[in-house]
């Protein structure tokens, strides 16, 4: 077995702290425990429950029509959620059909588990939209699993409801699953769908605090699904971490609270930003888009069809401006934006981009 590094977090690792402006970050501006005015002096610094704290559970299934709280598992962010669904789920024989570009990690744990993985590519051309016709055909004898991500990261499109309830009867007639990866629900641009979760007992939605609250740094995801799958989530991760660390459940309950009011800023300032960075790319004929519909990040390539590597490192090395190269994502030509933090330090990233384009293609001339 060989649980090899992520390109994607390689990247992050390497540059992410030696930058002055971060416009590749796939989660609004963080906070500090300080913003949240939290009171952490009386949280017990026990063992927790291994599914979760009962209330944040509670918390968590309260946001959902038709979901209860035996439903729900709290996990160390959305990673740990999905390497206990692949690692309890997936036989040694069975195969997982990952829709690509998307977070690394649903094709990495697979492959590092040495399960069968495949992979099915959202295409510019058809604007990164699901295309249930061509996912049928890669659809395998031995499949158990199918993994989608709306709004998705690292292009920002979204699933119709109509195309997830397509999904969802695919998945039912062939007797399989479907992991829905929801971290960006939160943050889609017009109502949000329902959780997949609660429309069939064949899907499974992971979601997590890490983008769309800004506090990666808690470490709290969760997955919904059937009751069994629950248990076996349960079973995986009482052998890695056992339960969540209480002052991050704690954190995490005080924002669940008061959610709405929460959501409301960051969803007004994330779309704001948007609107600033879509006019700012629609001006350039260097780089190209597809406006993103949901989720704090898009996926710009070069008009010119050559990898974004020199790109990117130019801006990290000599501009101090990190994004993300899209060979971390499996699509050389892209890279990845993000406009989920502050707007000063999105106008001073896209100059510095703008900078680097001209160089890039001044010294190509
Ligand atoms: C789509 C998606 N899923 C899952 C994750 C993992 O998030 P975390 O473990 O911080 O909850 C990420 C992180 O970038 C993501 O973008």
């Amino acid at each position: 077995m060989a649980f090899k590094r992520m390109e994607l977090e390689d990247w992050f690792d390497n540059y992410q702290f030696e930058v002055d402006y971060d416009i590749g970050e796939s989660g609004v501006k963080f906070f500090t425990v300080k913003d949240l005015g939290v009171d952490l002096s009386d949280v017990q610094l026990r063992y927790g429950h291994h599914k979760g704290n009962p209330e944040l559970r509670e918390l968590i299934a309260s946001g959902f029509p038709g979901l209860k709280a035996s439903h729900v598992a709290v996990t160390s962010g959305a990673s740990e959620s999905i390497f206990a669904i692949m690692a309890s789920l997936l036989g040694p024989s069975d195969n997982v059909l990952v829709e690509v570009p998307t977070y690394p990690s649903l094709y990495h744990i697979p492959q590092s588990l040495e399960r069968d993985v495949s992979l099915y590519f959202l295409k510019y051309e058809d604007e990164f939209k699901l295309d249930i016709d061509r996912l049928a055909k890669e659809i395998r004898p031995n499949t158990k699993l199918i993994c989608l991500t709306h709004p998705n990261n690292p292009t920002g499109s979204v699933i119709t409801k109509v195309e997830l309830e397509e999904v969802i009867k695919l998945v039912e007639s062939k007797g399989i699953y479907l992991l829905m990866d929801e971290t960006y629900r939160d943050l889609t641009f017009d109502e949000p769908l329902p959780l997949a979760a609660t429309l069939s007992p064949k899907v499974i939605s992971v979601s997590s605090m890490s983008k769309a609250f800004g506090v990666p740094g808690i470490r709290i995801g969760w997955v919904a699904a059937d009751e069994w799958i629950i248990d076996s989530v349960r079973a995986v991760r009482e052998q890695i971490t056992i339960c969540n660390p209480a002052p991050s459940e704690k954190i995490a309950m005080s924002i669940l609270q008061r959610k709405d009011e929460f959501l409301k800023g960051i969803k007004a300032n994330v779309i704001d930003n948007f609107r600033l960075m879509n006019e700012w790319i629609q001006k350039r004929d260097d780089i190209e888009w597809i406006p993103p519909k949901g989720g704090v990040v898009g996926f710009p390539r070069l008009v010119k069809d050559e990898a974004a590597d020199d790109l990117c490192r130019l801006l990290v090395e000599r501009y101090r401006t990190f994004v993300v190269p899209g060979y971390c994502l499996k699509m050389p030509r892209h890279f990845r934006l993000g406009y989920g933090g502050h707007k000063e330090e999105i106008i001073n990233g896209l100059e510095r981009l703008d900078k680097a384009l001209r160089e890039l293609y001044s010294t190509q001339k």
